[in-house]
């Protein structure tokens, strides 16, 4: 597996030393990079060199964008769950067309309370060309509807560009609420258990309570996620019909963050015919 991890979950070791060095005492250097608020390091589980960079997102560095908040996850799912959603287009009605306010519970979220306010997703994913072979993007225009009418202020266009296996920065472009984007990083921090951060970084001058409002929202959307992926079981060769094509496109597209070495789970197999 080849990634890159954000720093907070790595053990730092600085060493003031003041003479000689025993042969011992020497730690692994890891490549890593300081940006958009983060430190990365890289891990590749031979032991190659970055081969990729992190873009930069000028909007953080130059501060025009500035930090309002983040949310901090625990996921019970193996790291190529996360990112595959984004080609699972059919989820999107099921998980999260009802309205944010119906909650995170699944079993409740289609409750009659809401059912007149929709949220209406509309997406598509595709890899990206050489030289950027290691990212992808999902575009989705969002719409809400009430009572069935199209409520168009809430209309807005969103960019989740995913860049390698454990980074994605999701763009938001709002007519009045402004830009900002949303940093997400997943960590394995243990065999099928995901830490996933998102940072928000919004228009300077926009009111704070906007970008909080957003990632409340976001929230939300991923907790319903997380319901799925806690609960659900991966399968090699899925029954897909021809709207889930991009599943296997995705899945083709994930499989360059692999060789030959990398950690497999062979325990997860298992079926539902027992
Ligand atoms: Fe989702």
């Amino acid at each position: 597996m080849t990634q890159y991890y954000t720093w907070h979950h790595l053990l730092c070791t600085n060493l003031f030393l003041p003479c000689t060095v025993p042969d011992f005492a020497k730690i692994k250097a890891w490549p890593s990079c300081e940006i958009n608020g983060m430190i990365l390091v890289w891990y590749h589980c031979d032991g190659i060199d970055p081969v990729w960079a992190v873009p930069e997102q000028e909007e953080i560095t130059s501060k025009e964008w500035v930090y309002r908040g983040h949310t901090e996850h625990f996921v019970n799912a193996h790291i190529q769950e996360i990112p595959e959603n984004a080609a699972d287009f059919a989820h999107l009605t099921f998980l999260h067309e009802p309205v944010f306010m119906s909650g995170v519970d699944l079993r409740y979220t289609h409750s009659k309370l809401w059912e007149s306010v929709k949220h209406c997703w509309k997406g598509e994913w595709q890899p990206e060309p050489e030289p950027n072979k290691h990212c992808s993007q999902l575009v989705v225009k969002h719409s809400l509807t009430v009572f069935g009418k199209h409520f168009s202020l809430m209309d807005f266009a969103v960019r989740a560009r995913q860049v390698g296996p454990g980074l994605v920065y999701l763009t938001f472009e709002h007519a009045f609420l402004g830009r900002g984007i949303i940093l997400q990083s997943v960590t394995p921090v243990e065999p099928l258990l995901q830490h996933v951060v998102h940072r928000i970084y919004y228009q300077r001058s926009m009111p704070a309570v906007i970008p909080k409002f957003i990632l409340k929202v976001e929230c939300i959307q991923f907790e319903r996620d997380i319901m799925i992926w806690n609960n659900k079981q991966y399968l090699s060769k899925p029954l897909l019909v021809k709207e889930d094509s991009a599943i296997l496109r995705h899945r083709r597209w994930f499989a360059q963050f692999y060789s030959e070495n990398s950690t497999r789970f062979t325990f997860q197999k298992g079926g539902l015919d027992w």
